[in-house]
């Protein structure tokens, strides 16, 4: 069977299936067509984020979060809980159910919008008159043709040498999401954005976390004081991480896993565990994917080559998400999914790089955007900084949780905010009104003389820009 498209989108992840619906919404003819099943072989579309990554990762934070809450902290407001237990199979029975209304939510959107969504693997066959050929290995062997492409095939992770996973003893963000009990001690391998979340995710529930990172400092993409800031936090709940560990070795069996390391010291060094995260970060996925068919570029990396408007090195393919350049998040491949789709439809399509917000869903939370510090020294570009701690902060201190501080960062001659990080009670959220103020290009100033409502959170983001000005109230 052969059917023609305006556009055709291949991978339903959150940067593909944005694209198809906007598209939709555009009025192009649309597929989109997506690999993943479930466990039950139904069709799961939502990408990594969905199905193994954003969504059922906040799903164990929030429970493995409400346990420690319950466990450690009820106390102090007079609340009692008697003998508290947590129930694996129950939490990772909602986190299933989490990410299934997800699926079927995009499923359900596809209806609504006109979007034909196949569940299949699509590769490109040839180029064709006025478009392309892709085959998808679905139930039913299907032929598409369409006239323009999104390439939205994401990413995987990225496996040591020599250590395939298994997911029962050598763990990657998939299985690490599934462990049916907790065990008496995890490893993890990689203190970026996984190693943190789902180390937190295990400590809370009672393992013993040890996590080894082979960089020297502590999460160097993040503004150094926030980092600081997060690890004396980390070092308090017992999440232990050493710096600067190379690891060289690791013997897996069904008992169990030994790494042998080379610490920062230089000594030899060996942690047993029951079970190893390995995340050392993701690489672009084009597998199956047969780029060649068509000419398609890719880098050094295996991502699909693109310019700054996500165009490929083939007129009429575009690509978007974790399989091109830049961060790996979720809100980026979505922005870039829109701006493609409206770009194919003649209008102005934008994304601006400089207002993508990142968040590491810790406790405490830390969320950021703009320039840290360190990138400001390093460029050569003056700048001024106000921060604020939470524990001056009324909210902070009526919900119990002052760890952490709002750093703001200024020009000083034009007093345009440079960037804004934050590490402390909902980071996440706070860090969308940074994200605003960047965007329409406020000044420390502009932020300073806005009336935000008492007792909230986001008044630190007020003081530590009147702290810019050297004129905080409250600290
Ligand atoms: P993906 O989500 O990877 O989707 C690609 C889709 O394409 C997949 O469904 C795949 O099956 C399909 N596909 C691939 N090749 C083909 C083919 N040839 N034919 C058909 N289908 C194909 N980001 C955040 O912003 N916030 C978070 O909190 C966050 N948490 C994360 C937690 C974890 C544990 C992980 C692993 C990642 C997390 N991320 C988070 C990153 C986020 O998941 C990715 O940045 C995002 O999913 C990228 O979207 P995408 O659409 O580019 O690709
Ligand atoms: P990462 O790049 O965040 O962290 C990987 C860490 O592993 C780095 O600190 C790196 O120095 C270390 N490392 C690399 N090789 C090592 C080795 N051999 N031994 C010891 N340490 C080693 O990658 P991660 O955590 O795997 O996540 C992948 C991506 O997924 C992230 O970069 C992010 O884009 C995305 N993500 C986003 C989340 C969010 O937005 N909250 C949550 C989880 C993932």
């Amino acid at each position: 069977m052969e059917m023609h498209f305006d556009v055709i989108v291949i991978g339903a992840g959150p940067g593909g299936y944005i694209a198809a619906i906007r598209a939709a919404q555009l009025g192009m003819k649309v597929a989109c067509v997506d690999a993943w099943k479930n466990k039950d072989g139904k069709p799961a579309p939502g990408g990594t984020c969905n199905n193994i990554g954003c969504i059922p990762s906040k799903a164990l934070l929030q429970s493995s979060e409400n346990f420690e809450q319950a466990k450690h902290h009820f106390g102090t407001h007079g609340i009692s809980t008697g003998d508290l237990r947590m129930d694996v199979t129950t939490m990772l029975e909602r986190k299933n159910q989490v990410v299934k209304s997800s699926n079927e939510g995009i499923l359900y959107l596809f209806r609504k919008n006109k979007v034909q969504f196949f569940n299949g693997l699509a590769s490109f066959t040839r180029t064709v008159d006025g478009g392309f050929e892709v085959s998808v290995a679905a139930d039913e062997a299907v032929t598409l043709v369409g006239k323009q492409i999104i390439v939205a095939t994401g990413s995987n992770v990225r496996p040591l040498p020599n250590l395939p996973f298994d997911e029962r003893v050598v763990l990657s963000n998939d299985g690490a999401l599934d462990i049916a009990a907790v065990p008496d001690r995890l490893a993890v391998i990689g203190a970026g954005v996984i190693g943190l979340e789902l180390g937190s995710v295990w400590r809370r529930l009672g393992a013993d976390v040890t996590i080894l990172e082979g960089l020297p400092s502590f999460l160097p993409i993040v503004d150094q004081a926030i980092a600081k800031e997060a690890k004396k936090a980390f070092d308090k709940q017992g999440l232990k991480i050493e710096l600067g560990a190379k690891v060289r070795e690791v013997n897996a069996t069904e008992a169990g896993v030994t790494i042998h390391y080379t610490d920062s010291q230089g000594q030899t060094q060996s942690l047993q565990a029951d079970k190893v995260i390995v995340a050392i970060g993701r690489v672009p996925n084009t597998e199956g994917l047969n780029p060649a068919a068509v000419g398609l570029q890719l880098d050094e990396r295996g991502a699909v080559l693109v310019d700054d408007e996500c165009r490929t090195s083939v007129p009429g393919i575009w690509a978007i998400g974790d399989v091109v350049r830049g961060p790996m998040l979720a809100h980026k491949a979505e922005e870039e999914g829109v701006a493609v789709a409206e770009r194919i439809a003649g209008q102005h399509g934008h994304v601006d790089f400089n207002t993508i917000p990142n968040v590491i869903y810790t406790s405490p939370e830390i969320a950021w955007v703009g320039r840290t510090e360190q990138q400001l020294k390093e460029q050569g570009t003056a700048y001024r900084i106000g921060s604020f701690p939470f524990m001056a902060n009324g909210r902070a201190r009526a919900l119990g949780d002052t760890p952490g501080l709002v750093k703001v960062i200024a020009d000083p001659a034009t007093d345009e905010i440079l960037g804004v990080h934050v590490v402390g009670p909902q980071a996440s959220e706070l860090v969308a009104e940074a994200v605003i103020a960047m965007a329409f290009k406020a000044s420390s100033e502009d932020i300073a003389r806005i009336c935000f409502a008492h007792p909230t959170l986001s008044e630190t983001f007020k003081e530590a820009s009147l702290a810019v000005d050297k004129r905080a109230l409250n600290f």
